[in-house]
């Protein structure tokens, strides 16, 4: 057990009283020292707790980078073209689209005007040794491909790509109050004195009022009522962050990949009672969110609906959505698939793990049904829209 952070968390409850569950994984994934993704350990890897598409095998950036250059094109081909990914982990979507790239020609690395690639990486990445881990990383894969911290205040043209980012967003956890003023209680957390425990207690649900009016705006924004006792999650963060995407992006598009689902569906009492919220380590989900902060994944589905409504509020164009396994086969999966097979270097090794990874990338119970949303701004009116929309399923 993170102990040290555990006594934090727990103190700041002593101090404060009852804190929203957001605010415990806003600490438990992100404290600047101890926090999950800012601790420096090995994750998402195969030897981490999770595997993401990038870290399971090129063959997803490969794909992806097909989009990438058809994104630029869509553009007009601007020179520089940042690719600015939120979330950049150890950079392996990064590598695995400039190979993409490079494999299939794309002019977005050759020299420019400026003697330079067009294409231009900014990674947005909260953990220290993994923005340091990518650079070393690319600079070793993409040479000649500038990569660079996000300058604020400069307002790109290009793409903005987030793979399993929003996922991590911290939630507040309310649940169905029908005889109450909102419809809803939150769900804080306490901590409950013990002292045959270690650290003297634990952490304990509190039902209390709701701490934030935000909670039940929110809801009813979407036409969602809680059924009573229905347990469910709200991501107020998602919005800020998608103002945050809008702000810096003056031409372009945005990809959202991750898991979720639309509000009805995501707040549908039979289909989810109790929620979403799980705890992630060692391949393993579990349902005690309290244990271990800091060493633990935690992660809720996202509320696409309120994901759309607060990039259109934002000043984004809502492009579309389909199915991570329809967008990556309207993007050329097949064709990327038949050229890495015809590599006369290709092993029987290699040949069994891409096997796998393409089947855990198309099936809907997993990878597969991820969704990829797009948003864009700026785009050339009647545009065409982006390939891998092309024979789109909503997700
Ligand atoms: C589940 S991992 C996904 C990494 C990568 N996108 C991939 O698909 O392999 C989430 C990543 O987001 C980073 N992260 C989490 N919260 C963040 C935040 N608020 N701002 C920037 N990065 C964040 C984590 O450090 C981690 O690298």
């Amino acid at each position: 057990m993170s102990d040290a952070l555990a006594a934090r968390l727990r103190d700041e409850i002593r101090a404060l009283g009852p804190i929203p569950f957001a605010r415990f994984m806003e600490v438990a994934l992100t404290d600047p020292d101890l926090g999950y993704y800012t601790r420096g350990a090995p994750r998402p890897a195969r030897e981490g707790d999770f595997l993401t598409a990038p870290e399971m095998d090129p063959v997803f950036g490969l794909t992806l980078a097909r989009q990438v250059d058809e994104c630029w094109r869509l553009l007009g081909r601007p020179d520089p073209f940042v690719l600015r990914e939120h979330g950049a982990g150890s950079g392996a979507l990064a590598s695995s689209i400039v190979d993409g790239l490079r494999a299939d020609g794309s002019v977005l690395l050759d020299p420019g005007t400026a003697g330079a690639p067009p294409l231009r990486y900014e990674p947005v990445e909260i953990d220290a040794a993994r923005r340091r881990e990518l650079t070393v990383r690319l600079a070793a894969t993409a040479p000649g491909v500038a990569v660079a911290d996000p300058v604020p205040g400069l307002r790109m043209s290009g793409l903005v790509l987030a793979n399993e980012l929003v996922d991590a967003l911290p939630v507040h956890r309310v649940v169905g109050r029908p005889g109450a003023p909102d419809g809803i209680a939150e769900v804080l957390v306490g901590w409950a004195d013990d002292p045959a425990a270690p650290l003297g207690g634990r952490f304990v649900d509190v039902v209390a009022d709701p701490s934030t009016p935000a909670l039940a705006a929110r809801l009813a924004a979407e036409g969602m009522v809680l059924a009573d006792g229905q347990a469910a999650e709200v991501r107020l963060a998602d919005a800020a962050w998608v103002a945050g995407v809008a702000r810096d992006l003056e031409r372009g598009h945005v990809l959202v990949i991750d898991y979720g689902a639309p509000a009805a569906e995501l707040y549908d009492a039979t289909r989810r009672p109790e929620g979403t919220l799980l705890a992630y380590s060692a391949h393993r989900a579990l349902d005690d969110v309290y244990g271990d902060p800091g060493d633990r994944d935690l992660t809720a589905h996202v509320d696409i609906t309120a994901l759309e409504a607060a990039a259109a509020a934002a000043g984004l164009e809502v492009l579309g959505r389909t199915t991570q396994a329809a967008f990556l086969l309207a993007c050329g999966l097949e064709e990327v698939l038949g050229r890495l097979r015809a590599d006369p270097a290709l092993t029987m090794e290699r040949y069994l793990t891409l096997r796998s990874a393409v089947r855990r990338l198309l099936d809907p119970r997993l990878l597969g049904g991820f969704f990829v949303l797009a948003l864009g701004r700026g785009l050339p009116a009647g545009g065409d829209r982006l390939r891998g929309l092309a024979g789109r399923r909503d997700a």
